[in-house]
């Protein structure tokens, strides 16, 4: 896996497209809060891997969050391990012939990895991640496991964000945590 796993899944917020030249913009207040994207297979990333993963942002003005969620199943039952990362909004221009879209630039400020289970456990032991439960900072170390280079390598993802997502790129529904 790799963390341009987040970058697809940033670069594709999706909206439902709107007839009206005034809908065509969006400010950061129209992505602001949380969004829990539905159970979803792994393979849809495009990655070669079986399982299925569940991701969650919260988006505030100028930082951003995410936790992906990673399972053995296909329905999200199994545990395997998780990822947090921290990043900056960075937004740019709106992308000419794009309605709704602008450009992106996320900074990565923080990495983190956890161990969800025992098979979890093996699987990040590439990245010195073994105990349950316990979020280990791989911010400058990076994690093999996930394909996450040091920051120092890797500064952050270049986008396109999409206003008000309903949808991911992979097409899995993302719904809007209330009160989150
Ligand atoms: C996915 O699961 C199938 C069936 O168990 C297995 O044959 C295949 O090697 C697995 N693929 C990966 C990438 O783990
Ligand atoms: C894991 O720990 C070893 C020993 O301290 C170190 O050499 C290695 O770079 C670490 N790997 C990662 C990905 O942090």
């Amino acid at each position: 896996m790799k963390l341009s796993l987040l970058a697809t899944a940033l670069a594709t917020l999706a909206t439902p497209s709107r007839s009206h030249s005034h809908e065509l913009i969006f400010y950061a207040k129209d992505f602001l809060g949380t969004w829990q994207g539905d159970c979803g297979p792994v393979a849809s990333t495009g990655l070669s891997s079986n399982g299925s993963f569940i991701r969650r942002y919260n988006f505030d003005h100028s930082v951003a969050n995410v936790r992906y969620m990673f399972f053995a199943d296909d329905a999200c039952a199994e545990s395997l391990f998780s990822f947090y990362a921290v990043f900056g909004l960075d937004l740019g221009s709106h992308v000419p012939g794009l309605p709704y879209t602008r450009t992106l630039f996320a900074p990565f400020i923080k990495l983190l990895v956890r161990p969800d289970s025992e098979q979890g456990s093996h699987a990040l032991a590439a990245c010195n991640a073994t105990t349950i439960g316990h979020d280990y900072d791989v911010t400058l170390s990076g994690c093999p496991t996930l394909g996450f280079k040091p920051t120092t390598e890797c500064a952050g993802d270049y986008d396109l964000l999409k206003g008000q997502p309903t949808r991911t790129e992979d097409d899995i529904v993302a719904t809007f945590v209330p009160d989150a």
